[in-house]
């Protein structure tokens, strides 16, 4: 453990498609770590910050936008995320709290990454200098057929990527191809078959410990 290190917190970050349950691994994920004492935060991409409005408003197909502006809008909400002074990830991180994030640049390689040029959003989110690399990113895996099932059970309004079961095996694929590229992260698949608390549990022991 480096001295700098000693009382970081870690950067968990969970991917995977709609209706995949991570929400109910990361809410699982965030109690467990309560219990062990640590301070947890909680957060999400898009934010609830401006810059995550304008996202929203175009996800729900009310203000189109291309795979450029939505990567360009993504990379710049995601910065803020990162910088701002009151709650952002590098404050919290430096003062010693584990954040565990709903989404991140991995959702912009896999759902961007499909219409304009995967190498272009890559290099920009992982060249930016504001944009932390995660400890670690764990990849809830679901068969698209479970996915769409849930999104459908829930009903409620759609957004634009939740409409099609085709668009979710088109995303599958890309989170695939993604991953095989980005050989400096610390990509941990889980497959997810089995009750939730069993899935927590090969989670929790697959967390980065600093004195690794
Ligand atoms: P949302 O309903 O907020 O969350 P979730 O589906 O994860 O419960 O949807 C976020 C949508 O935004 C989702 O369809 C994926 C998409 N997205 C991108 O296209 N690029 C990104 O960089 C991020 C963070 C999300």
């Amino acid at each position: 453990m480096t001295k700098e290190n000693i009382n970081r917190g870690r950067f968990i970050v969970f991917e995977g498609l709609d209706g995949s349950g991570k929400s109910t691994q990361i809410d699982l994920l965030c109690e467990r770590l309560k219990k062990d004492g640590r301070n947890v935060v909680k957060t999400a991409e898009p934010t609830m910050l401006t810059t995550g409005g304008l996202i929203r408003d175009a996800l729900a197909g009310n203000y189109p936008r291309s795979s450029e502006e939505l990567s360009a809008l993504f990379l710049a909400d995601r910065i803020a995320h990162n910088v701002n002074p009151k709650n952002g990830i590098i404050k919290l991180l430096a003062e010693g709290a584990d954040v565990v994030c709903d989404r991140y640049y991995y959702s912009s390689f896999a759902y961007q990454g499909m219409d304009c040029d995967l190498d272009w959003v890559i290099k920009m989110n992982i060249g930016c200098a504001s944009v932390t690399k995660p400890d670690v990113c764990f990849f809830i895996d679901v068969p698209t057929e479970v996915c769409k099932e849930r999104v459908d059970k829930r009903g409620g309004f759609r957004e634009i990527f939740e409409r099609e079961q085709n668009t979710l095996e088109r995303v599958r694929a890309k989170y695939s191809e993604v991953f095989k590229k980005l050989e400096d992260e610390n990509i941990v698949i889980i497959r997810s078959e089995g009750a939730p608390e069993e899935i927590a549990k090969v989670i929790y022991s697959s967390l980065p410990h600093f004195s690794d």
